[in-house]
């Protein structure tokens, strides 16, 4: 246990604190404009003791949006907001990274009044959640000049990141978003350069890190990815082969770590030969973060068995904004519940 509370080593760049990571999560709680508040910057604060923060997915341009009242990082005036959370964080002597998202086709014109856009013209089933009565429309295609948009605006993104005071980013490449809908067969049917072959489902997930890396360096560029479907995607055997190639790939690069997406990391996918955790540890060759259950007990024994490096805790840490020093006295934890999700604790 007691290595977890050591400081940990990420690159030249950043050394955190301890090896505690706080998940993204989703509050929906931006203001006006989409820009964050200083409510949200307290509740940043109060978390500023653990090792590295991610913040809650932030959309790169408004038909990137998915839920309502998510911040963004395009217009400065969501810069400016996000300057006093980053303020917040480090005037604890904290650090965060912002989690930079574009939902693709989990989107909704309700929220930006045009159709939303995909790899594929493949609508979603169901329901937005936090929204439960609006289905998912069927999207459209992207164009391959719109493609390369796409990708620069995510490089904006970053550079606005650290405008904003942010020590870095995380890419969000998973969870069915849109990234993670180039990297499946469920969701790019594409028959140009960005689909069919494991090479071409991995080029816009390549050239987002390229290009976000060209613009802020990749030792501060951090990538979450899902190899396992398991949200708002179908799993399909083929999959393994893109998630090959693109860890292989990844591995010539420079990153600050992969973060694996997931609720739960006892789920197990057979086209991975086991956990997702394990699958990107023998696939990847940087910093791993581990996610998805674990308490800081059964954290410690994953990473005493080598099985990742940083631990990231997303629920636990919306129920207790004193998460650490409760752990590092061995005290009880509040549980955690879906009704704590109406107010920022
Ligand atoms: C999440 N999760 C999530 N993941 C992500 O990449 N970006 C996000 O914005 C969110 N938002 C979000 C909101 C809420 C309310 C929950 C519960 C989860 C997933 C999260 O980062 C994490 O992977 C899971 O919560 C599993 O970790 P825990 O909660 O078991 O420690």
């Amino acid at each position: 246990m007691d290595t977890l509370f050591q400081p940990y080593r990420l690159n030249a760049s950043l050394t955190l604190a301890n090896r505690f990571m706080m998940a993204p999560l989703t509050r929906c709680m931006a203001g006006p404009g989409l820009v964050p508040t200083e409510q949200m910057a307290a509740y940043y604060g109060r978390r500023a003791d653990i090792g590295l923060i991610i913040s809650e997915a932030t959309i790169i341009r408004p038909d990137g949006q998915g839920y309502p009242n998510t911040p963004g990082l395009y217009s400065a005036e969501q810069i400016e907001g996000w300057k006093k959370v980053t303020s917040a964080v480090h005037a604890k002597g904290g650090k965060i990274f912002a989690q930079l998202w574009h939902v693709g086709r989990v989107s909704h014109s309700f929220f930006h009044g045009q159709q939303p856009v995909a790899p594929s013209a493949i609508g979603l089933e169901g329901t937005l959640p936090r929204m439960r009565d609006l289905s998912y429309p069927v999207p459209r295609a992207l164009e391959v000049a719109e493609i390369a948009e796409l990708v620069e605006q995510y490089a904006q993104a970053a550079a606005n990141a650290m405008e904003a005071g942010f020590d870095g980013v995380e890419i969000h490449g998973a969870n069915g978003y849109l990234i993670d809908q180039f990297l499946h067969h469920a969701s790019n049917l594409r028959d140009d350069q960005y689909g069919q072959t494991p090479e071409n489902m991995s080029r816009f997930a390549l050239d987002v890190v390229d290009a976000v890396n060209a613009r802020i360096g990749g030792d501060r560029v951090g990538l979450r990815l899902s190899p396992g479907a398991y949200a708002h995607m179908e799993g399909d055997t083929r999959d393994r082969g893109v998630f090959d190639y693109l860890l292989g790939e990844l591995n010539k690069r420079t990153l600050a770590y992969v973060h694996l997406g997931i609720f739960d990391d006892s789920l197990t996918f057979d086209y991975l030969g086991g956990r997702a955790s394990d699958y990107l540890r023998e696939q990847y060759d940087g910093h791993l973060v581990g996610v998805g259950n674990y308490s800081a007990e059964t954290a410690a024994e994953a990473i005493k068995a080598d099985r990742f490096d940083l631990i990231a805790i997303g629920r636990p840490l919306i129920a207790n904004p004193d998460y650490l020093a409760r752990v590092k006295k061995s005290e009880p934890l509040v549980p955690y519940s879906d009704t704590m999700l109406a107010e920022l604790v």
